[in-house]
């Protein structure tokens, strides 16, 4: 990507404003859903599989289980979504449903801490609903263990009474479709993951595929947006559109507040600076720590404790807010003796890398 030059900004804020929006927009590239913000995306989330902007395999094969299964008139095989953070699982569960004109019954993992709590949502559901689970892999043991049986065999046990004495009571459940979503696949036990006929994986979003989201949300929003005001929002996104639906709401604010109302490339750019989102959607963290990395350890490869204490951040913070998006970029390598900066971080920091390989073992991994 080229770097632009960065145009005046249609107005200067005050610093103490500046500092306040700052404050707010601490995570404006965290792909985690904040606060109410899964109120206001209900009414961007695509409802039909032909609106799913992206994730063209997904779409087909997903496609293809839905419509056999409505021309079988039965329920399909159960459906496990698995990817990161704002990617689309909640999205796609609801779709599903809405394909099968089923009703979708909603829980989570951490909402089932015993056996019993899904007992009794099992017990509750009628012929073809289908059962959405979110961050399906925090239920808890008992629990994965009744579900298995529930998919495999439509009935799970019910055990009365506690010790010896204690029986187990089978009971049928109708036929019903179970769509889990997981952003850890890799913590779902075998058994679990075996259950699933079909397991959609969901990638990371082309530029392009962020744009046409960014323009459908906008049209949905009432925000006019030219279209390099789109591309610019789509590109400092990190592949995700939760994120790019964030920051065109970030950048529709400043329109009306700051300049007439359209979201052009200018203005854009504007905002993302403000918020300290950079041309590769890249926030102050990520940046604090190439920064760290590059200027105060020659690159490294510096522990990642230390790397921490570098930037002020706790340990767990850098691990995981900061860094898994820095190796995605192909800026910062994990190696047994510690993080690493690449040559391209070296250039997008506008630094020029050593010549010779960062090496010693002055600092531990
Ligand atoms: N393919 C897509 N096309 C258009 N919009 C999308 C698409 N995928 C996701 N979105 C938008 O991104 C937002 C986040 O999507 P969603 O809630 O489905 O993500 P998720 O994968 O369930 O995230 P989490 O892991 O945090 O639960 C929604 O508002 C939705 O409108
Ligand atoms: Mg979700």
């Amino acid at each position: 990507m080229s770097e632009h030059d960065h145009p005046a900004q249609p107005d200067q804020l005050d610093a103490a404003e500046e500092a306040h929006l700052r404050e707010l927009s601490a995570s404006a590239v965290t792909a985690e859903a904040e606060g109410d913000e899964r109120a206001i995306e209900a009414a961007l989330r695509p409802r039909t599989l032909d609106e799913v902007v992206g994730q063209a395999r997904v779409r087909e094969q997903l496609g293809l289980v839905l419509e056999a299964a409505r021309g079988r008139g039965r329920a399909p095989d159960h459906v496990l979504l698995s990817g990161p953070p704002g990617l689309g699982k909640t999205t796609l569960a609801m779709i599903i449903a809405a394909e099968l004109s089923a009703p979708l019954r909603l829980t989570s993992g951490p909402a089932i801490t015993h056996a019993g709590d899904l007992a009794a949502i099992l017990s509750g559901l009628n012929e073809d609903d289908v059962l959405f689970v979110d961050e399906i892999h925090r239920m808890s043991r008992p629990a994965e263990e009744m579900l298995y049986l529930a998919m495999e065999d439509f009935r799970v046990d019910v055990v009365i009474g506690k010790g010896p004495g204690a029986t187990a009571i089978p009971l049928e459940i109708p036929p019903f479709t179970l769509v889990g979503a997981t952003t850890r696949a890799g913590l779902l036990p075998g058994p679990l993951r075996d259950r699933f006929g079909f397991t959609a994986h969901l990638e990371f979003y082309e530029p392009t595929e962020l744009e046409l989201i960014v323009r459908r949300s906008a049209g949905l929003l009432g925000v006019r947006i030219t279209d390099d005001g789109a591309a610019e929002i789509a590109g400092r996104s990190r592949g995700t559109p939760r994120i790019a639906n964030r920051l065109l709401r970030r950048v529709r604010d400043f329109a009306q507040v700051r300049a007439d109302g359209v979201v052009t490339l200018d203005v854009a750019h504007a905002t993302l600076d403000l918020y300290e989102v950079d041309v590769l959607g890249l926030d102050r963290l990520d940046r604090a720590v190439l920064d760290a990395l590059c200027r105060r350890f020659g690159g490294g490869p510096v522990g990642a404790a230390t790397l921490a204490v570098a930037v002020g951040e706790e340990r767990e913070t850098v691990e995981e807010v900061a860094e898994p998006f820095l190796v995605r970029t192909g800026f910062l390598a994990r190696t047994p003796r510690g993080r690493v900066a690449t040559p391209a971080a070296w250039a997008h920091l506008g630094l020029a890398a050593p010549r010779s390989e960062p090496g010693g073992t002055l600092f531990e991994a």
